[in-house]
Order: structure tokens, then sequence, then C-alpha cells
């Protein structure tokens, strides 16, 4: 079964094909011009490893990945795209989306607003209703941890988190990686100081457990993969929630559009505004050098590449970004 369906995807790809209906029809000239860009940018050596995480500051800052998938299911990889790296912050679009499916967006939001901070990502700052300014910083990440699957023990919330992932890298088992975890567990100062701050304030859902949420929190920080798993879940959210490999639909289009405006707005930290001005796509990136670059319609990108600009964003990542939307139209306005 898994074979004829492995080849009636095939298929669906050939039939495109030969009928010129591709998203990309001339995929390999788009790749010859993905991959000078790739290039080009590798030879950017500025930036520096985040620290601050002691597992962080020990990988290869040399390391550069970029992989392409197209709502169609057209694939394209360079550089070291079968390497792990953990997520961080690239998790927190899906745990967004995991609590706007569970509870919808009106209940969501009376516990994490949608404006861009204008801050740095660990900000000891709340919104004037006493809640976190938007879900891709940290605060706002806590709470939609607190959020997900809340009636269930912390084993079976995590496994929920892990299976989404799963599907959307089209069926690819992601891994954990323990000592970032333990790491990140260590130096959470300030992350506690953000949670305790919420709960003065009673912006957490009643009865929540905060040491449980924080390290819930990390453990999603800490999920691995690579470039080549993490382009299909970019494809999956500029495929309006449904997998383009396999068909499954992970998340309702209505969720996607409010993950990806929030992208858009806040995905790149205090330099969100910049990012969609110039760029003019919904992007998540995290402090391990990752970026998640989603072109509505057309394609998921991911990339990695470790070395950090002071704001926190991968370095080659971002100059990929504007190469990319230099040579095509895909700046969405
Ligand atoms: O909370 C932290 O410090 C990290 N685990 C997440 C860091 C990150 O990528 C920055 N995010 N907005």
């Amino acid at each position: 079964q898994t074979e004829f369906n492995e080849i009636l995807k095939q298929n669906a790809l050939v039939k495109k094909s030969l009928s010129q209906d591709l998203v990309i029809p001339d995929f390999a000239s788009f790749c010859r011009d993905i991959s000078s860009m790739f290039t080009e940018t590798l030879k950017n050596e500025k930036g520096k490893v985040a620290d601050y995480i002691p597992q962080l500051a020990r990988v290869n800052p040399d390391q550069f990945a970029l992989s392409i998938c197209t709502v169609d299911g057209q694939r394209y990889s360079l550089g070291d795209s079968g390497v792990n790296f953990c997520l961080q912050s690239s998790c927190k679009p899906i745990n967004y989306c995991l609590a706007l499916e569970e509870l919808g967006e009106k209940k969501v939001h009376r516990h994490v607003g949608r404006e861009p901070s204008g801050q740095s990502f660990n900000e000891l700052t709340l919104n004037a209703q006493g809640i976190p300014h938007n879900p891709m910083i940290n605060a706002g990440a806590m709470m939609a941890c607190s959020l997900i699957d809340r009636e269930n023990n912390i084993a079976d919330r995590f496994d929920k988190v892990n299976k989404t992932w799963k599907a959307l890298c089209g069926g690819k088992d992601v891994s954990f990686n323990n000592a970032v975890y333990l790491s990140e567990r260590q130096t959470a100062d300030r992350n506690f100081a953000l949670a305790y701050f919420m709960r003065e304030k009673n912006a957490f859902p009643e009865k929540t457990n905060l040491t449980e949420t924080l390290e819930f929190y990390f453990q999603c920080c800490s999920i691995e993969s690579c470039t080549y798993d993490l382009s299909v879940a970019a494809a999956t959210l500029a495929n309006a929630g449904t997998n383009p490999l396999t068909g499954d639909v992970i998340f309702q289009s209505s969720t996607v559009q409010n993950c990806l405006s929030l992208m858009l707005s806040c995905g790149m930290y205090d330099f969100s505004g910049e990012f969609a001005f110039k760029i003019g796509l919904p992007a998540k990136s995290g402090v391990s050098g990752a970026l998640l670059l989603v072109i509505p319609n057309l394609m998921g990108i991911s990339i990695w590449s470790p070395r950090l600009d002071p704001l926190g964003n991968s370095v080659r990542g971002v100059e990929f970004c504007e190469r990319l939307v230099e040579r095509f139209s895909f700046h969405q306005y």
C-alpha cells in the first residue's frame, strides 16, 4: 500500500509536469539560480554562533544548508542539508498552530497578543493587558506551550508536538537533543523570570503548572531535524496546511493564515519590520541559525547556518533571502 501511494504521488508530479502545470515549470533552471546564490552566500563568514546556551556554542559555525520543497512536491537541497540542528525558536509557529487548532483564535488570543514587541525575544516585557505581545517571542511561546493539550500529562503533550513535526516533515521522525534541553534548562533564569512575571499578571490559564510549562517549552526548542525534512514543513505552511508530499491535512487553512501573518510581522526578532519590508515573506528564525521561509502557494524553504547577527538571525540565512527576492519577484507586495 505504501509503495502504491508512493507511485500515485510521483505520478501526480509526473502528470503535472507533462501538462506544464507545475508551480515552477523550469525547476532545473530555477535550481541553477538557487545554487549560484547559495555559493555567493557561503562566502559570508560574518556573525557569531549563539553562546548563551553552552551546547549551541559548540556547533561548527561553517555549516550551511538549504532545502526547497514546492507546493507540488519538487525538491532541491544544497550543503549540509542532512545534518540535524535544533529548532530553537523556529518551533514557535508550530506550537502556536497547535494551540489555535485546539482552542480557536478567540481563546488563544485571550492569553497572547498579536503585535510585534519591537524588543528582543527575551525582553522582560508584557503588553498593556499583561499578556505577551505575540507567540513568536519567548513569553508568547511559553504561553502557547501552556495551551497545548493541557488536559493531558506532559509526556503525551510532548508526543503530540513530536507527531505533528513528523507529519509536517512528510512522515520522517524528528529527533531530540537531550544535551541542549538540559543546557537550556540550566541557563533559563530569564525565561523563569518571564514566566513568573506572567503568572503575577494572571496571564496563564487557571491551574497552569509553571515548571512543567517551561520544561515543555525547552523540550520543544530542543527538537532536532535537518533542512531536507524541515523544507517539507515549510512547504506545508506554504500549501495552507496540507502536506504536499503526503496530502495529509495537518492544519486548517485559517490556522496557517493566522500563523503566517504573525511570522511576517514578528518572526525575525526585532528585525521583523525590516525583513517584512525588504523580503516581504513570512519567516521564523531560531538562535541555532535555523530559518523557515514560506512563499505562500509556491514553496517552503529551510535554511540553516549557525553564525548569527547581533539581533539573533542567521547571517547567511538573511543574506540568502535578500538575494532570492532580488532575483525573483517573491516579495508579496
Ligand atoms: O528561550 C530560549 O532562550 C531559546 N530556547 C529560544 C531561543 C530562540 O531561538 C529565540 N527566540 N525567539
